[in-house]
């Protein structure tokens, strides 16, 4: 996710006001930081991997002159942490300085065509690319705006960016595409940031940046423009009535909620992977004789519906295996041919970790998936693919899972294509839905909020709630079930639909609440089976269904209407009105929802 600064003040030396700033962004990153200010002609920059607070008691951070800079805070996504990786960068004369947040896509054919020309790179990041772009720009003569603007017609990806140049000692330049960039407006002090947390300390007057804008930061101006053609925009100020913790969560009450919300764009970043990791991982896959796929907790849930994805996409039987079980249940199997690929949104869970050093020193091939770059699990996987979600700091994991399942469903359809078993047909139809995701994401969260809401009211006495699901949707069962429980603390059950007359069916009685989550795949005709034989013994049926299933929304005692999906992706959707509804259970129960009790983030005790 990273947080960026930019900030110009009339007196005195910028950097000190920058380091506060970038304190009060280090929720959306910490594992390196940097300052770059201009100071007699120069940029000076001082950067490390670590927290904030200790790269500035080793390089004196606030110690830099200059009235005019840019900070970085880092959550890695392009090179693990280290003193080169981190931000700010520089461009080949060191006279532009640029801090990134988000993601440059085609950042490898760049850099390619940055090489030819004769530049030299410092670092594994995509970002420095845009420092030499700029760079190339102007030696054609154009200003700092127009070379910024001109690169960014080149660039596919997600940025906000703060520039200084040594040319035009007097202005921050910025541009936003889907991450965000805010100006702070004060008396003598000019700011933009990625939140308005940074800045708020100092003043409440925010100009909002747009996709598509960039802009001049100066003492006593900032101008926007359209990157496509510099046509000017007027936009004036907003006065923000925010607490710096309020802005931090982007007005939300909790961050469980903003990272709920959030979805629609962390699933865009999940689908931006780095191809030659995947494809890397894809071969591995693919030599594997046993391929397993593990985790713990809700990354397991994300391995469980991996395997139906691996199973039907590419026909590849991948067993989801809970990572605590894996060597009691499967070590003396382990050799040379087995191939593990571990789910693990920190890659720091003791439980998986532990199970994989098993496997690697029976010479299994190692392979991750992982929100956390310089994770433990990044360093003993052969090879890794990072899902991109920025940390997540609401103790369930909500945001996290979702990526978690994009990136699983990409590596599958690059399976899938590498053994030729999708026509192109299927190809092309799965490629639209996977760009259709983040809005469609974005709708389910929206519309199942207030229904959700009106259920938590009424379920929020229930002293036990069942969740059914079959085939890919028994993953969002149990996926449902675990977030529910674990904010609302009331006792619930998942199951495979299938298995509900075995055993669970017996527990129903008058009023019983049963969450059925039945998309429209080749399950359904059967779970509608299901729903009546609960339905006969008393069961309030919820159900989560296709909006024009007719038959099912029949059926149900409340229904909760979804838009039509692939199959395959439902899990995405389906999922995230459970998510809410444990978060509106929490509050209507009085539990803390970004804190529920006993739970640890990362859990590295076996
Ligand atoms: C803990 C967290 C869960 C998480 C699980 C696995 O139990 O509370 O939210 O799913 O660990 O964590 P990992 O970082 O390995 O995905």
């Amino acid at each position: 996710m990273c947080g960026i600064v930019g900030c110009i003040v009339a007196k005195g030396n910028v950097a000190p006001i920058i380091f506060e700033c970038l304190k009060r962004l280090e929720y959306r990153g910490y594992d390196s930081a940097g300052i770059a200010t201009i100071h007699e002609g120069r940029i000076l920059v001082r950067k490390d991997a670590g927290k904030l607070s200790e790269i500035d008691a080793k390089l004196d951070l606030k110690g830099l002159p200059g009235s005019i800079g840019i900070g970085h805070t880092r959550w890695a996504t392009h090179g693990a942490p280290s003193q080169a990786n981190a931000h700010p960068h520089l461009d080949g004369s060191g006279t532009i300085a640029v801090v990134h947040n988000g993601i440059i896509e085609n950042f490898m054919e760049l850099k390619r065509e940055l090489l030819e020309l004769g530049h030299t790179f410092r670092s594994k990041t995509d970002t420095e690319v845009v420092a030499h772009l700029i760079q190339e720009m102007m030696k054609k003569g154009m200003d700092i705006l127009t070379a910024t603007a001109e690169t960014l017609r080149k660039v596919k990806g997600s940025y906000s960016l703060a520039i200084i140049h040594t040319g035009t000692p007097d202005r921050v330049i910025l541009a936003r595409n889907e991450s965000p960039l805010i100006i702070g407006i004060g008396e003598g002090f000019m700011f933009a940031a990625s939140d308005a947390a940074a800045f708020l300390p100092y003043t409440d007057k925010a100009v909002y940046l747009e996709n598509g804008e960039v802009a001049v930061l100066k003492i006593d101006e900032y101008k926007i423009f359209k990157i496509d053609d510099l046509r000017s925009v007027n936009r004036s100020h907003v006065v923000l009535k925010w607490t710096v913790e309020e802005a931090q969560k982007a007005g939300f009450p909790h961050y469980t909620l903003k990272e709920i919300y959030e979805q629609a764009q962390t699933v865009r970043e999940a689908l931006r992977l780095q191809l030659t990791y995947v494809d890397l991982v894809v071969e591995l896959l693919d030599r594997g004789r046993d391929v397993f796929l593990l985790g713990a907790g809700t990354s397991y849930h994300a391995c469980l519906a991996g395997s139906y994805i691996f199973s039907k996409l590419a026909r590849l039987s991948a067993y989801p295996v809970i990572a605590s079980e894996f060597v009691e249940n499967y070590g003396s199997s382990i050799g040379v041919d087995t191939v593990i690929l571990a789910v693990s949104q920190s890659g720091e869970t003791i439980d998986v970790l532990n199970a994989l050093e098993y496997a690697r020193l029976r010479a299994a091939t190692i392979l991750g998936l992982t929100n956390v770059v310089g994770s433990t699990l990044t360093r003993i996987s052969r090879a890794y693919v990072l899902q991109n979600s920025g940390p997540e700091i609401g103790v369930a994991a909500t945001k996290t899972f979702t990526s978690q399942l994009t990136a699983l469903m990409f590596l599958a359809l690059r399976l899938a294509r590498k053994r030729g078993k999708v026509s192109q047909a299927e190809m092309d139809a799965l490629q639209e839905d996977l760009s259709n995701l983040p809005s469609l994401v974005n709708k389910v969260v929206k519309d199942s909020e207030p229904i959700v809401k009106e259920i938590a009211k009424q379920l929020s006495n229930a002293e036990l709630l069942l969740f059914l699901g079959r085939g890919i949707s028994y993953a969002t069962a149990l996926e449902g079930r675990l977030k529910v429980m674990e904010l609302s603390y009331i006792p619930c059950i998942a199951y495979p639909a299938g298995e509900s007359k075995h055993g669970p069916i017996s527990i129903i009685e008058e009023g019983q609440p049963v969450f059925f989550v039945a998309p429209r795949d080749e399950t359904r005709r059967y779970i509608i089976g299901n729903v009546m034989e609960m339905k006969a013994r008393g069961a309030r049926a919820i159900i989560t269904c296709e909006r024009d299933d007719d038959e099912l929304q029949g059926l149900a005692d409340i229904s909760i209407p979804m838009p039509p999906t692939n199959p395959l992706l439902s899990p995405i959707l389906y999922t995230i009105p459970y998510q809410l509804l444990a978060y509106y259970l929490a509050l209507e129960r009085g539990n803390d929802p970004d804190k529920p009790r006993n739970l640890a983030k990362s859990v590295t005790v076996l």
